[in-house]
C-alpha cells in the first residue's frame, strides 16, 4: 500500500516547471489569454442547451438559485485551484495536485478521471456542435445529409423532402397532427460535422498553443458579445413587459411534485448538479501553467476570473431566459434561440445560434487542449508510454498525444449517442474538485511552511465547503451515472495496475519523498 501512495516529490516539479528548450512546451500565454481561455472553456453547451432543461425539469425560475449554487461550489474548489496552479505549475492540473499531496493511487486516479471531464465532454460538446450548425443551415435552407449528420441508430424520418431527426421534427409533427409512423423511418450512420470539428481543432492545437489562444481570444469576445446582446435584449423585453414578469417568475420556487429533484428546493440542488455542467473548464486554465508566461500570478487570475465572469453571466442569462417565456416550455434543444424569439426581435435567434456554435467551438478547443496537456504529465511520470509526451520540436506542443487525443474524440463524437454525456461530466469533474479541496487542506498541513504565490483563504473551512458542496451535487446525480463512474475508474485501475506502476518514474526512484521529508522545494 505504501507504494501506492508515494509522493511525486514537490522540488521535481518545481524543477519539471521550470524547464525550458526545444523539448519542453513554450511560455507564451499572458494574463488576458488565460483569461479567455477559461472563458473559452466555460461558455459552451450548458448555458446554450442544459439551462432549458434544468429550467423546465427541475427548478423553473429558481435555476438563478441552481447557478448561485454551483457557482459557490466553484469558487470554492477554484479557490484551491488557484493555490495549487500557482504553487505547482505543470501542466497535469488537478492529477498532478493530487499525485504530490495524495500519492500515486490518488493522481492517477483524478488523472484518468479528468478524461471524463475534457476529453468525453469535448465529444458532447461537439454533438451539439453538429446539431447547432445543422439548425443553423437549415435556417438558410441548406440540409446536410442527414444519415451522416447524427450518431449510428438516431432515428431519422422523411419530412418535406428531407431526412431530419425525429426528435428535432416531432413537436411540430405532433402538433399538426401528423401520424408519425406513417412516414418513411431511416437512420444515421455517422455524425461527420462533430468529427470534422474536432479534427480541425485538433490541428489548429497541434500547430501550436499561441495561434490557438489567439484564435480562442477573437471567439471568446464574440461570444461573450453574444450571451450580452441577450441579456440586453431581455431585460429592455421585461422592463416593458410586467406582465411576463408576472406570469413567467411566479411562483419562484414551483412546488415540489413530490419526487426528489422535480422543483421545490430539492429541485434547486439537482438543478445545480445538472447546471454544474456549464461552469467546467474554468480549472482547465491549469493545464496551461507550463505555458504560462508568469503561471505564479496570473494563474489565479486566469481561473478565479473567468469563473467569476460566467457567474454573473450565468445567473443574469437563467432569470432573464426564465423571465421571456415560462420554464415549463423552456425543454428544447435551443432554449435560448427560442427565448429570444419570445422578445419579437426578428434576428436574434440566428445571433443566438451563430453565438453558440463559436462558443461550442472554444469549448471543444481548450478541452482538447486540457486532455492533452495532461496526459503529457502523466507520459512525463511514466504513467503513460513516452510517446504520448513527446513535444515537436517547432510547434512545441504535445503533437503525438493532441493527434491521438483528438482522432479518439472525433470517432467518440461521431459514433457514440451521447445523451447522459452531460451528467456523467459532471460528476467526473465534481469527484476531482473534491481531491484537489481535499489536497490543499493536506499539503497545508504537511507544509505549511511552503512559499504560496497564492493563498486559498479560510483553510480548511473553504476546502471543507468545497468538498460539502461538490457530494451535494453529486449526491443528487442518478445511479446509473454512479455505476458509469465506477466502471470507468474499474477500467483505470486496470491499467495503472497493467502499466502505470511498472513504469512509474516515482516508484523507481531509490527513496520516496514522504510529505514533509523531502528536500526543500525552494
Ligand atoms: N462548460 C462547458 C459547456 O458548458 C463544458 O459546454
Amino acid at each position: 500500500m505504501g507504494r501506492l501512495l508515494r509522493t511525486k516529490p514537490l522540488h521535481l516539479l518545481l524543477q519539471e516547471s521550470q524547464e525550458s528548450g526545444e523539448h519542453s512546451l513554450r511560455r507564451t500565454l499572458g494574463p488576458w489569454n488565460l483569461l479567455a481561455l477559461g472563458v473559452g472553456a466555460i461558455i459552451g453547451a450548458g448555458i446554450f442547451v442544459l439551462v432549458g432543461t434544468a429550467a423546465a425539469q427541475h427548478a423553473g425560475p429558481a435555476i438563478v438559485l441552481s447557478f448561485v449554487l454551483a457557482g459557490i461550489g466553484c469558487a470554492f474548489a477554484g479557490l484551491c485551484y488557484a493555490e495549487f496552479a500557482a504553487l505547482i505549475p505543470v501542466a497535469g492540473s488537478a492529477y498532478t495536485y493530487g499525485y504530490a499531496t495524495l500519492g500515486e493511487l490518488f493522481g492517477w486516479i483524478i488523472g484518468w478521471d479528468l478524461v471524463l471531464e475534457y476529453a468525453v465532454s469535448a465529444a458532447g460538446v461537439a454533438s451539439g456542435w453538429s446539431g447547432t450548425i445543422s439548425s443553423l443551415l437549415r435556417d438558410f435552407g441548406v440540409y446536410l445529409p442527414a444519415r451522416w449528420a447524427a450518431t449510428p441508430g438516431t432515428p431519422l424520418v422523411l419530412w418535406n423532402g428531407h431526412w431530419e431527426p425525429l426528435a428535432a421534427v416531432q413537436p411540430l409533427l405532433e402538433k399538426s397532427g401528423f401520424v408519425i409512423s406513417s412516414l418513411p423511418h431511416t437512420s444515421a450512420w455517422f455524425n461527420l460535422p462533430a468529427f470534422l470539428v474536432v479534427m480541425a481543432l485538433t490541428l489548429l492545437l497541434v500547430r501550436g498553443v499561441k495561434e490557438s489562444a489567439s484564435f480562442n481570444g477573437v471567439v471568446v469576445v464574440l461570444k461573450v458579445a453574444t450571451v450580452l446582446t441577450f441579456i440586453g435584449i431581455a431585460a429592455v423585453f421585461l422592463f416593458h413587459h410586467p406582465e411576463a414578469r408576472a406570469a413567467n417568475w411566479h411562483p419562484f420556487i414551483p412546488k415540489n411534485t413530490g419526487t426528489f429533484g422535480q422543483f421545490g428546493w430539492s429541485g434547486i440542488v439537482r438543478g445545480a448538479g445538472v447546471i454544474f455542467f456549464a461552469y467546467i473548464g474554468f480549472d482547465s486554465v491549469s493545464t496551461a501553467a507550463q505555458e504560462a508566461k508568469n503561471p505564479q500570478r496570473d494563474m489565479p487570475i486566469g481561473i478565479l476570473g473567468s469563473l467569476a465572469i460566467c457567474t454573473v453571466l450565468y445567473i443574469a442569462l437563467g432569470g432573464l431566459l426564465t423571465g421571456v417565456m415560462h420554464y415549463s416550455r423552456l425543454n428544447v434543444a435551443a432554449p435560448v434561440a427560442l427565448g429570444i424569439d419570445a422578445t419579437g426581435v426578428a434576428w436574434g435567434s440566428l445571433l443566438i445560434k451563430v453565438g453558440s456554435l463559436l462558443g461550442l467551438s472554444t469549448a471543444i478547443l481548450v478541452t482538447l487542449l486540457g486532455q492533452s496537456r495532461v496526459f503529457y504529465s502523466m507520459s512525463k511520470d511514466g504513467l503513460l508510454p513516452p510517446w504520448v509526451g513527446t513535444v515537436h520540436p517547432r510547434w512545441r506542443t504535445p503533437w503525438i498525444s493532441t493527434l491521438a487525443v483528438g482522432f479518439c474524440v472525433a470517432l467518440f463524437a461521431a459514433l457514440v449517442p451521447i445523451s447522459v454525456i452531460g451528467e456523467l461530466v459532471s460528476i467526473g469533474t465534481l469527484l476531482a474538485f473534491s481531491i484537489v479541496c481535499a489536497g490543499v487542506w493536506v499539503l497545508r498541513v504537511k507544509q505549511p511552511d511552503l512559499a504560496r504565490p497564492f493563498r486559498t483563504p479560510m483553510v480548511p473551512l473553504v476546502p471543507i465547503l468545497g468538498i460539502a458542496i461538490s457530494l451535494l451535487m453529486m449526491v443528487s446525480l442518478p445511479l446509473d451515472t454512479w455505476i458509469r463512474l465506477v466502471v470507468w475508474l474499474g477500467i483505470g485501475l486496470a491499467i495503472y495496475f497493467l502499466y502505470g506502476i511498472r513504469h512509474s518514474r516515482v516508484q523507481s526512484m531509490k527513496a520516496s519523498f514522504p510529505l514533509g521529508e523531502e528536500p526543500p522545494a525552494r
